[in-house]
């Protein structure tokens, strides 16, 4: 497992932490296969009822790690574990402490219970990179929050706080920054208490027919890879690395 990604197993629990806070806990193709491989741990294993992400420092994630978006180090890591959690077969606790951008807000679609500390900020800044949404945000996320609010995140970047992400019903809770994780722990704890054919059962009904969001990733990740390929992502990605705001043209526009 990458160090940057943090496992630890107790109470029927496992706990990924995602620790990597000197870069916001971006994520690399590295900690995307440790995130991987924990799914598939907590899948196999049926000493495992829940899984618990957080995140280490004041972010919960910094979205993917932009340097992995370059040609030279593109891989599918990304996809896989997007893939990964959303078809895991097990109820997911998410922590959410400060931001969450791009992944760090779409992998909450995919969570079961989402718990918020009071600066939580919620961004899918897609668009604003050249890039187009992915993990079914752009079906999940206008049916959690609604298309107008969806379509500020979306089209605009605009973030959610924790307040309107929670009247929105993007969270489960607020949660007092200092008492988040051992909130989010008992609520996973909780869960094992649960009798697990009908914990099983009741989330497969919540979660409903798959087949839209398979078909929607699909879609996404075809129209995402040529989004990466493009101009528009390029000139973001430099501007990002050179610390500037980033030019758009309108040239081959329709
Ligand atoms: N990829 C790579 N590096 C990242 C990163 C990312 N997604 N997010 C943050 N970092 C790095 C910064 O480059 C900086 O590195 P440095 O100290 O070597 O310069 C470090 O993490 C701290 O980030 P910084 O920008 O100084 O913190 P901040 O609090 O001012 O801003 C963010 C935090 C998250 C708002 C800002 O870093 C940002 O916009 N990151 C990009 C988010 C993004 O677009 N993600 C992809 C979505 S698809």
């Amino acid at each position: 497992m990458s160090d940057d990604i943090q496992r630890h197993l107790a109470d029927g629990i496992l706990e990924l932490r995602i620790a990597r806070p000197d870069k916001k806990n971006a994520l690399t193709n590295a900690m995307y296969g440790a995130l991987t491989a924990g799914l598939a741990e907590a899948s196999a294993d049926p000493a495992i009822t829940a899984v618990l992400i957080s995140g280490e420092g004041d972010a919960f994630c910094a979205g993917n790690d932009i340097s992995g978006f370059l040609p030279a180090n593109r891989t599918d890591a990304a996809m896989v574990f997007i893939r990964a959690i959303a078809d895991f077969d097990k109820p997911i606790v998410a922590a959410v402490r400060g931001l969450a951008v791009g992944v760090g807000t779409t992998m909450l679609l995919h969570c079961d219970l989402v718990y918020a500390a009071p600066d939580a900020r919620f961004s899918v800044p897609f668009a604003k990179l050249g890039l187009v949404p992915e993990a079914a945000s752009s079906l999940l996320l206008p049916q959690r929050i609604g298309h107008a609010k969806a379509a500020a995140m979306l089209l605009l970047g605009e973030p959610l706080d924790a307040e309107a992400a929670d009247r929105a019903g993007f969270v489960t809770a607020i949660v007092a920054g200092d008492q988040l994780l051992a909130h989010a722990r008992a609520k996973a704890v909780a869960l094992t208490a649960m009798p697990p054919r009908a914990l099983a059962e009741t989330r497969r009904l919540l979660r409903g027919d798959r087949s839209d969001v398979t078909a929607r990733m699909r879609e996404e990740e075809t129209a995402f890879a040529t989004a990466l390929a493009g101009a528009e992502a390029k000139e973001a990605f430099s501007a990002f690395f050179e610390k500037r705001a980033p030019v758009f043209t309108r040239e081959g526009a329709k």
